[in-house]
This record gives structure tokens, C-alpha cells and sequence, in this order.
């Protein structure tokens, strides 16, 4: 497998749920939503969101977020995708222009390809992907590790370009999860499957810049509660967040995840919506090899 199958997105998201992503496609073909439009009200990197799309199980990807910078960088690298790849191709990697890329960041009238670009950048050369952290090897650059240490260029433009080809089955937004929920109740009698990925109850504050409160949290378990679609979320595992979805089947599991400078074992739990069947690996454990069976046996 190439790097850029592998590795769909062209962002680094700590907590980033591509190892759900064979999970995500049993569930699909185990409940026949294979070929219909995939949401992520919560896209972050979108890297399941990518691999859907590329391999031909969602016909659409809906690709929404709150946070300006990451959606500048989505729509940068869908509506003007030669001008970012020509960018990236072209900017040097270095402190100066890291210092400069976070005065974009910082300034409120940063937009467009200026601010897709700034948080491509900080999020390629920060720990952890975190656009607001440190940079890696330090101001000094004095660590192991240095700025460019995740900033393969060929790759990386590569993987933009490959999302540029198939932007006429993207569509992206930038509106509040709730809001942008709702108005789904009102759309299309096709099913569609909307994963939520909300940012964690617990460490938000840390790793997000738009982190939820207790009531954000509630108001989407509100929304989803009346959705018309089938719906899974994904959480870390605390007893606030289990509270607010009193009748939905329930699984906790384990996702390695990497964050600041340490892995550590997270407790994670996923919601299904009613009538959703769910596919009895844990989301995490599910081989290539488990979906590739079931999908010839779809196919059969
Ligand atoms: C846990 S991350 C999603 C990570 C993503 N699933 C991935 O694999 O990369 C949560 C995302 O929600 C976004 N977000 C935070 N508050 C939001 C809101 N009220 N509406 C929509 N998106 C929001 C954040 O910008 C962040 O990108």
C-alpha cells in the first residue's frame, strides 16, 4: 500500500479517526449504505471522509467545519488547487516563514488561500499537527526532530491533487455542527450517513480551537436524537457523555492515539443511531481482509 492510499489526508489531526475508517466501511456495507452521501459534520483532517470517497463507498462527501482555517485550507485546496499546491512547492521551510505563518493565523482578517495555506503550514510543522502549538524541534530547533520532519512536499501536493481530481463530489461547508445537523431533516429522502466526531468532552480545550461546553455537547446529542438518517458518534468515554445518549447501542473500545509528545491508550465510545446494525469487530481492530470478505460477499 502507497503512502498516499494510506494516508488520504493531506492534514495531521491529533485524535484524527482514520483508523476507524475499515470500521466505518463494514458498517456501511453491512447496512447498505454503500454509494450514498457520507457526512462529517466534524470533518477536522476528513481522513475517513477521504478513503470513502476514493474507494467508491460514499457517492458524495460532505465535509463541514466550524473552525476558518481548517475550512479555508479545504476549500484552498478544492477551489484553487494548483495556487496551494504551487505554494507549498515553492515556500521554504523554515523558522521565518513559520514565525510568518503565525501572524497569519493570529490575524482576523487572514482568509482565502492566505489563511488555507497558513494552517496547512502550522499544522504540517507543529507537534502534534496542533495549528496553535509549538513547532517541532522547538524554537531553537535544537531537538531530534526538526520543522520539516512532516512536510514531505511531493506527497503532500500529491495528496492535495488527488482531492482537487474529485472536488465534483465534495461538498464543503463551514457552519455550526448543529445547525448544519439539522438542516439535514430537511434535505434529500435518500439516506445519507452522517459520522460526528465532536471535539472530546474531555481534552478539547487542549487541542481544538472551537472546543464545546457541557451544553454544546447536549444540544448535538439533541440534534442527532431526531435525525432522519442513520448516524454514528464518537467520543472519549465519560459518564457526562454517556448521559446524554440514554437509548442508543453503545460500544467502548480502544484507539491509540497520539498527542503532545506522549500515546496513550484512550477509552473511546461510539453511539449508533436506531436500527443501525453494527459490525461486531471493535472500530479500531477491523483488517483490510474483514472488509475486503464482506464486500465480495455483497457483491456475491
Ligand atoms: C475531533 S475533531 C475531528 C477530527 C476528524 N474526525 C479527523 O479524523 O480528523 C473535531 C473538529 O470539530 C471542529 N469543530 C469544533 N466545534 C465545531 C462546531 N461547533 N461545529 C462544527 N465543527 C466544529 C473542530 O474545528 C475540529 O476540526
Amino acid at each position: 500500500m502507497t503512502q498516499l492510499s494510506r494516508y488520504p489526508s493531506p492534514l495531521r489531526y491529533p485524535g484524527g479517526k482514520g483508523k476507524l475508517t475499515n470500521f466505518v466501511k463494514l458498517l456501511m456495507i453491512e447496512n447498505d449504505l454503500v454509494g450514498h452521501d457520507y457526512v462529517e459534520p466534524y470533518a477536522g483532517g476528513a481522513s475517513v471522509a477521504l478513503s470513502l470517497l476514493y474507494e467508491g463507498y460514499a457517492d458524495r462527501a460532505f465535509i463541514n467545519d466550524l473552525n476558518p482555517g481548517i475550512h479555508a485550507f479545504w476549500s484552498s485546496a478544492l477551489t484553487q488547487t494548483d495556487a496551494l499546491c504551487a505554494l507549498i512547492e515553492k515556500t521554504p521551510v523554515t523558522m521565518d516563514v513559520w514565525h510568518e505563518q503565525r501572524q497569519i493565523i493570529n490575524s482576523p482578517e487572514a482568509q482565502g488561500l492566505e489563511l488555507g495555506f497558513a494552517t496547512f503550514f502550522l499544522n504540517r510543522t507543529n507537534r502534534s499537527g496542533i495549528i496553535g502549538g509549538g513547532v517541532i524541534g522547538g524554537l531553537d530547533q535544537t531537538g531530534p526532530w526538526k520543522i520539516d520532519a512532516r512536510y514531505n512536499k511531493d506527497g503532500l501536493i500529491e495528496r492535495i491533487r488527488k482531492l482537487g481530481r474529485h472536488r465534483g463530489r465534495v461538498v464543503l461547508s463551514n457552519e455550526d455542527a448543529v445547525e448544519y445537523v439539522a438542516a439535514w431533516n430537511d434535505s434529500a429522502a435518500d439516506p445519507a450517513f452522517l459520522y460526528l466526531d465532536p471535539p472530546y468532552f474531555e481534552k478539547g480545550e487542549g487541542l481544538y480551537d472551537n472546543f464545546y461546553d457541557a451544553a454544546d455537547h447536549a444540544q448535538i446529542a439533541e440534534s442527532v436524537s431526531t435525525l432522519a438518517h442513520p448516524w454514528i458518534v464518537s467520543y472519549d468515554a465519560r459518564p457526562e457523555i454517556t448521559a446524554l445518549y440514554p437509548d442508543a447501542t453503545t460500544i467502548r473500545y480502544g484507539l491509540t492515539y497520539s498527542a503532545a509528545t506522549k500515546r496513550s491508550k484512550g477509552a473511546e465510545i461510539m453511539f449508533f443511531s436506531d436500527g443501525l446494525a453494527v459490525p461486531e469487530p471493535m472500530p479500531g481492530d477491523v483488517t483490510t481482509k474483514q472488509v475486503d470478505t464482506a464486500k465480495r460477499l455483497l457483491l456475491a
